[in-house]
């Protein structure tokens, strides 16, 4: 079966500087958890911007569902892959939470009562419904996470990446994420969650386990 993200003989730099990221051959399928972990600065985040063609290798390649990243564009990609940001206050920009969600559809002309009824889904489903209406700049982080999860989902993304998704979450947000992480597995999705989590390392037992160090990937 094609690889949701293949990853082939990848090497990145920063401009000039010394960092280099490496990975040999690196798949990662659809409908399985794959948790990437390494010590702060050995490169997840660098790592799985390659993944989404955020940033660009400047040799090997990036494969999306069988096709290059180098030929789409990142709306393109964005369409099958949804990115987590480590900060999601990153990705909320539009205003209100109802703004948040529709935005998009709104820009690419979608049809408008049938993405209103998916947004109003996905808030149901992630406990924001209450919070339609309120600005994105009053909520609290776990909502913030939700909601930046529920608008890659508006984007209909097959695919997730989610950097260090439990940072700054209490004990019920955590176990409310890690019942998402089930949802989206059992739906079929494909994940590559960055965490230096211990707990959800424990929890997701089963899943494959990716070690960065200094820029090398240990598949
Ligand atoms: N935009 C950038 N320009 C130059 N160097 C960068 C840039 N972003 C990251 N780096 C460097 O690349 C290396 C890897 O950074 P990266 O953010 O991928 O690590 P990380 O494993 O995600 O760390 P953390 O656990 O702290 O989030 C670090 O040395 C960092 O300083
Ligand atoms: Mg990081």
């Amino acid at each position: 079966m094609t690889a949701a993200i293949a990853l082939s003989d990848l090497v990145f730099r920063y401009g000039r500087g010394n960092f280099i990221l490496s990975c040999p051959h690196l798949p990662f399928a659809q409908g399985e958890l794959s948790l990437i972990t390494g010590p702060n600065g050995s490169g997840k985040t660098t790592l799985s911007k390659l993944m989404c063609g955020i940033l660009r290798p400047a040799q090997g390649e990036v494969r999306l569902f069988g096709r290059s990243a180098a030929t789409l564009s990142l709306g393109e990609i964005g369409g099958q892959i949804g990115y987590l940001f480590q900060d999601p206050s990153r990705q909320l920009f539009a205003g209100t939470v109802w703004k948040e969600m529709t935005f998009a559809s709104d820009l690419l002309g979608e049809e408008q009562t049938s993405s209103a009824e998916k947004a109003l889904e996905l808030l149901e489903r992630f406990g924001l419904a209450a919070l339609k209406e309120r600005s994105v700049y009053y909520l609290s982080g776990g909502e913030k996470q939700r909601l930046a999860i529920c608008t890659i989902l508006m984007g209909g993304a097959k695919f997730l990446i989610l950097d260090e998704p439990t940072v700054g979450l209490d004990r019920k947000n955590r176990e409310i994420l890690y019942g998402i992480l089930d949802d989206l597995l059992a739906e079929g999705r494909g994940l590559a969650v960055i965490t230096h989590e211990n707990e959800l390392i424990e929890r997701f037992s089963r899943a494959r386990l990716i070690k960065l160090e200094n820029g090398q990937v240990t598949p």
